[in-house]
């Protein structure tokens, strides 16, 4: 596959993803407490395959292993997150300290191997304790987070490269609250409002929390964004792409960039718009040094719900592949907000494809999305975007939410009852490629 005309800038960070709640397992071991993932995988109807995170990739068993196979990739860099019911397991009084070494043999593995870790708090999983309390519909649960956030900011931040605060917030508002297709399954929009804003508000007091404790490194967020484009020009058409927009991004951008929401979308939501205390827009505001994006595809809305025909070119998961989209979001981003420099946190694709014959898989399909979209993120460099880095969404197959195992986003094949991992040829592309790029540092 023809890449030998893409030359990022030095120092551009190459890496994979994945979290915790996806790839780890050991669910019940060592003091883990359950996480509101976990019950709501036990909900009848919840999870595609009626899967669960009990063993997952059963990581948490297989470190080195999986440490050694990170460096036989050449990756550069790993964004994992951390279980907050892992490390206290009911959110908010005794610490776990064997969760907390099994993140200390994470990281120094990760760094003995000359891989950059890359931190980020939450990824979905609160504690189930806390959410017997109100979860983040309740504001207490924003101090918990802060606490969660400073301390280990305190055990680690000295050697990780950087700390993300949430993963995607949008849909742990939208799918987990308004949509209940997600943890904890609330199905109610007011709530779902509100919860965004004490994410949103949490992000802001944990950045401030953990820099007043003495953390240096760089601190962000990371957001799930793709372009909303309107399925015709009709006024209707155009009116619910500006709607959904606001929805998805500027719900987001605009406080943590501008200090405020976006008023189109606080009168949509009339009466179920959040309730704000003095002085938390500035706190959401808090400047940070990253932004983290995690991007897929683009959408097209319109009045009347549509699919796509035939000749758009989709992934398992049904999405439109579209690389572009990723290119016009930066610039777009960019443009209206100079926002600080950027990583792609997440970019990747779901493909059945698995082991033939000769036991090796030739997910040509997925090495293709990965080349196309790392092309649009140069496009993007190449229009003056600072962006920073790209991770792989995934290092492994694993568990897909309420698909649980049947969509496979990783570059890695588990065979989930054996526990072998099977480099894809996708894997072995993106370690050529990525070598190739280092070679001209
Ligand atoms: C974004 C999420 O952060 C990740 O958990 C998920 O697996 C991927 N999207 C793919 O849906």
């Amino acid at each position: 596959m023809l890449t030998k005309n893409m030359n990022f800038p030095a120092h551009f960070v190459w890496g994979a993803a994945t979290s915790a709640f996806q790839i780890e397992g050991a669910a019940f071991d060592d003091g883990r407490a359950p996480s509101i993932w976990d019950t709501f995988c036990r909900t009848e109807g919840a999870i595609q395959d009626a899967s669960n995170g009990d063993v997952a990739c059963d990581h948490y068993h297989r470190l080195e292993e999986d440490l050694d196979l990170m460096k036989s990739l050449g990756l550069q860099a790993y964004r994992f997150s951390m279980s907050w019911s892992r490390v206290r397991p009911d959110g908010h009084t005794a610490w776990n300290e064997k969760g907390l070494d099994f993140y200390d043999r994470l990281i120094d593995g990760l760094l003995s191997r000359g891989i950059a870790p890359y931190m980020t708090l939450y990824h979905w999983d609160l504690p189930q304790a806390l959410q017997d309390k109100g979860g983040w519909a309740s504001r207490d649960t924003v101090q918990h987070f802060v606490e969660y956030a400073v301390a280990m900011a305190e055990r680690y931040a000295d050697r990780v490269a950087s700390i993300a605060t949430f993963n995607e917030p949008w849909i742990v508002a939208t799918l987990g609250h308004e949509l209940g297709i997600f943890a904890p399954g609330v199905k109610d929009r007011r709530v779902a409002a509100q919860v965004s804003h004490h994410l949103l508000l949490a992000h802001g007091q944990a950045v401030r929390a953990m820099r007043a404790a003495g953390a240096t490194l760089p601190l962000g967020i990371v957001l799930n964004q793709g372009p909303v484009f309107p399925a015709s020009d009709s006024d209707g058409d155009r009116a619910k792409a500006l709607h959904d927009d606001g929805h998805l991004i500027r719900w987001y951008m605009d406080p943590l960039f501008r200090g405020s929401y976006p008023a189109d979308i606080i009168a949509h939501l009339g009466a179920d718009a959040p309730q704000v205390q003095p002085g938390d827009m500035e706190v959401i505001a808090t400047p940070i040094d990253f932004l983290g994006l995690n991007y897929y595809t683009r959408s097209i809305v319109g009045v009347e719900p549509r699919e796509h025909g035939p000749e758009v070119e989709v992934t398992d998961m049904g999405w439109e592949v579209y690389p572009t989209g990723l290119t016009e979001l930066l610039v777009r981003l960019q443009a209206d907000y100079s926002p600080p420099p950027i990583y792609i946190t997440e970019n990747g694709a779901a493909y059945p494809d698995g082991p033939d014959a000769d036991g090796h898989v030739h997910d040509t399909r997925r090495s293709e999305y990965l080349r196309r979209h790392i092309g649009a993120v140069l496009d993007a460099i190449d229009a003056g975007v600072d962006v920073r880095g790209y991770f792989v969404w995934s290092l492994f197959d694993n568990f897909e939410w309420a698909f649980g195992y049947s969509k496979r986003f990783g570059i890695v094949w588990v065979d989930y009852d054996t526990q072998q991992r099977i480099p894809k040829d996708s894997a072995f592309w993106y370690r050529d490629f990525v070598a190739g790029q280092m070679a001209r540092q």
